[in-house]
């Protein structure tokens, strides 16, 4: 199979990027898009130019690592699939791909598909933790945990940080991946103590990382390749509400007292 390819090309975060056109011939329909990309980056790398820099690490759907825009559209818009999990049997002979970086200036553009997502890791570590005393791993049926609340953490839990609800929201808002990550321990026992302390402080930092606000457009969850629901923001927006509500009377009482 033979494609065209149209890449975003950069050399690094401070110079202006351009698409660049190559043309591939040795693709095959089981290749998965990152192999056929290793492919590419063999030939430009025996003819002495600069291999297309990308992020990956499993290539199997489960880091969050891999993620870019095929033709408009991020992980190429394939439901539930990441870029490591699209396979070249997709496409057909003659197709012309368009590959870009996600665009958002919270994510800046290192080099060419690559960006910097860790404005994510700083949202995580605001609060995505639980704080307890460290010893041997408790008995696992020692808290009784209600099967719709287990089943509704696991579905949050299956977000792997890729940014793809990022690169898809017109806002370029990080709501989906930050309620993913306040909702998976929000809705457990051992995160409640510190759900509303969790969600003001990570909240609090997404917005410290310049992403936009939720208009409830549903972008994110269109091109999530985990399946994370809207419905997990609103979970995300009760907990703030709650704990805004909270905070504003604790200090309107210590003030008055
Ligand atoms: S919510 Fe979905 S699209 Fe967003 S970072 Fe998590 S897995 Fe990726
Ligand atoms: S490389 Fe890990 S999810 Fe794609």
């Amino acid at each position: 199979m033979k494609l065209i390819l149209h890449i975003w090309r950069q050399k690094n975060a401070a110079s202006a990027g351009k698409m660049v056109r190559y043309e591939l011939d040795k693709v095959n329909e089981h290749m998965s898009f990152l192999e056929m990309l290793d492919v590419l980056n063999e030939e430009l790398t025996v003819k002495g130019e600069d291999p297309v820099c990308f992020e990956h690490d499993c290539r199997e759907g489960i880091c969050g690592c891999c993620g870019f825009m095929i033709n408009g559209l991020p992980h190429g818009g394939f439901k539930n699939t990441t870029v490591c999990q699209l396979h070249m049997r997709h496409f057909k002979d003659g197709d012309e791909l368009w590959l870009e970086p996600w665009r958002a200036t919270a994510f800046p553009v290192l080099q060419d598909l690559l960006v910097d997502r860790s404005a994510f890791d700083r949202i995580i570590a605001a609060g995505g933790y639980i704080s307890v005393n460290t010893g041997s791993a408790p008995d696992g049926n020692a808290i009784p945990i209600e099967k719709k609340h287990a089943d509704m953490a696991m579905d949050a839990a299956a977000c792997i940080g890729c940014g793809a609800c990022v690169a898809a929201c017109p806002n370029a808002s990080a709501s989906l991946f930050t309620a993913a990550k306040i909702n998976h321990l929000a809705l457990l026992p051992q995160g409640e103590p510190e759900r509303r302390r969790r969600a003001l402080a990570m909240v609090a930092q997404m917005q410290h990382e310049i992403f936009g606000s939720c208009t409830n457009i549903g972008e994110c969850e269109a091109v999530c390749p985990k399946g994370i629901k809207l419905e997990t923001i609103a979970r995300m927006n009760r907990d703030y509400m709650s704990a805004a509500v909270t905070y504003r009377e604790e200090t309107t009482s210590a003030g008055a007292g």
